[in-house]
């Protein structure tokens, strides 16, 4: 296999990888019920967030955790809408569990999450063996609908709302390594992405009370976790105006993200923050300068380009244009030396000429990204860009297009980690390498993987590691100076 194809499988393997159940480390016998519910997410990382909600929610109902499928008394998915392959996925997943729910005739099935939202009752008629449909700000309601289910209804909730955040509820960490967490700042998406299914799936934008994300900060680094990654479709725009004011566009912004991401780093020097995902016109140099001012907040930006011509961009509706971009960019490596950028990328939006796909592809080199998520345009029901525009590039060519960007990104990724060869980072400890029980694996700042002899080192430290070789994925070396 050419090494391109195997950077494609293994990009294919990463997607189908968030789709795989989650390990679930709860005592089960906690549960005063003898009911187990299983779940599977799919889609992103806000998904994998409210998983850990439903379960927090599902657990003071005295529902226990299972990850085997056979063992439940009731099936999540937690789904995806954002490409139509998202959707087949889950369609296919549900035809599997539709055999196994033969045998187990009094297994309830649910839907939550963006397919929910997206579909609402007709998911139910499509899908006969659904017994429960619920929305992303819906899921208080979890109790109930599973007592109507059991009654023999179908249970549906998919009522977005202007203020639920979830902020009382403490998640159940389910992808538990013990050491990284995400927390949840904001909900929904104002920006109305010409291609995107999201603002409809989630509802308006709406920031989460600060002291309540502080304070999970706080009791996640009390437990033993030494990074947090704070979610947000757009977590530059989060705004908190006081609970009373918070759906009032007059009122005075009281913390913004810059200031949410000082009072974050501060909790413990020894916490790392992260953070995704960054609106090209809404991340601030006020942002870039909080990063650089403190060591804990990591030097890594995911700032999605989607695409690198004007014109392009204009019918994404991005609202900002090549030269903007540039410029973001120069200023991330003007204030903070050395960080790390990703980005998304779309192939093939409708109407995209050759010029334009070759556009995308100096952006990618201007901003070396380090690593890319790349996609071919799927048209979505219902969104501006399939009311506006003819889904007109025909898929040999966005196929032909994603390759060619891929391909760029692969040579990007390897030049980037070769360069690093030769250089320190400071690393946390994560989890045991894969391919090697003798070795660990971290990450540095920059959102790299790096691999390297365990040494007396364990899950939860910093250490200094020494780049020795790379490859398009990963970076190996020793720990020095510890
Ligand atoms: N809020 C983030 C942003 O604005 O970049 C991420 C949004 S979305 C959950 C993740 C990525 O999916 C997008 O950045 C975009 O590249 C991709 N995407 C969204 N809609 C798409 C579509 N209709 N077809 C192909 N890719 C899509
Ligand atoms: Fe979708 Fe755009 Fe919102 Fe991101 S910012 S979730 S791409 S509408
Ligand atoms: Fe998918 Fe919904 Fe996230 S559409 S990408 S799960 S917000």
């Amino acid at each position: 296999m050419s090494e391109l194809l195997e950077y494609i499988e293994q990009k294919k393997h990463d997607e189908t990888r968030q789709g795989e159940a989650l390990n679930l480390p709860l005592n089960e016998s906690e549960f005063k019920n003898n009911k187990h519910f299983y779940i599977e997410s799919y889609g992103c990382a806000m998904n994998f967030s409210d998983s850990e909600i439903v379960a927090s929610i599902l657990a003071k109902q005295g529902y226990g955790l299972t990850t085997n499928i056979f063992d439940a008394d009731l099936v999540l998915l937690n789904t995806c809408s954002i490409r139509e392959k998202a959707e087949q996925t889950v369609r296919m997943r549900l035809t599997n569990i539709n055999q196994i729910k033969k045998q187990k005739p009094g297994m309830l099935v649910g839907v939550l999450g963006c397919m929910a939202e997206r579909l609402k009752s007709k998911l139910l008629e499509e899908e006969k063996l659904v017994d429960i449909v619920v929305g992303p700000d819906a899921y208080r309601s979890l109790p109930e609908l599973l007592e109507e289910a059991e009654g023999g209804q179908k249970g549906v909730n998919v009522l977005l709302s202007r203020e639920e955040t979830y902020a009382d509820i403490s998640p159940v960490r389910l992808d538990n390594n013990g050491v990284t967490a995400f927390i949840s700042i904001m909900r929904g998406c104002d920006n109305m992405c010409s291609f995107c299914v999201v603002p409809f799936t989630r509802g308006r934008e709406r920031s989460r009370n600060p002291e309540t994300i502080v304070q999970e900060a706080h009791d996640l680094f009390n437990r033993g976790y030494r990074e947090v990654t704070l979610l947000g479709q757009n977590v530059d725009s989060y705004k908190w105006k006081g609970e009373e004011n918070q759906t009032n566009k007059e009122a005075a912004v009281l913390m913004n993200f810059a200031q949410l991401l000082e009072a974050v780093a501060q909790v413990n020097p020894l916490l790392r923050v992260r953070f995704s995902t960054s609106h090209p016109k809404d991340i601030g140099d006020d942002v870039l300068h909080t990063i650089a001012k403190y060591h804990n907040i990591c030097n890594y930006i995911h700032l999605p380009v989607q695409s690198g011509n004007s014109a392009c961009l204009e019918r994404m509706n991005r609202t900002y244009d090549r030269e903007w971009y540039l410029n973001r960019i120069d200023a991330i490596r003007r204030i903070i030396p050395g960080c790390g950028i990703s980005s998304d990328v779309i192939a093939g939006f409708c109407g995209e000429t050759e010029e334009e796909h070759l556009d995308t592809i100096s952006m990618m080199q201007y901003a070396k990204y380090d690593m890319s998520y790349m996609y071919y345009y799927s048209e979505r029901p219902g969104t501006m860009a399939a009311k506006k525009y003819a889904d007109d590039v025909p898929l040999e060519t966005k196929k032909r297009r994603l390759a060619e960007i891929v391909e760029v990104q692969y040579q990007l990724s390897l030049q980037n980690n070769l360069d690093d060869i030769g250089k320190t980072f400071e690393v946390l400890v994560e989890k045991t390498s894969k391919k090697n029980e003798d070795e660990w694996c971290g990450r540095n700042q920059q959102n790299k993987v790096i691999i390297f002899p365990k040494g007396n080192h364990k899950v939860g430290d910093y250490v200094n590691v020494y780049i020795e070789s790379a490859n398009k994925a990963t970076l190996k070396g020793r720990v020095v100076g510890n």
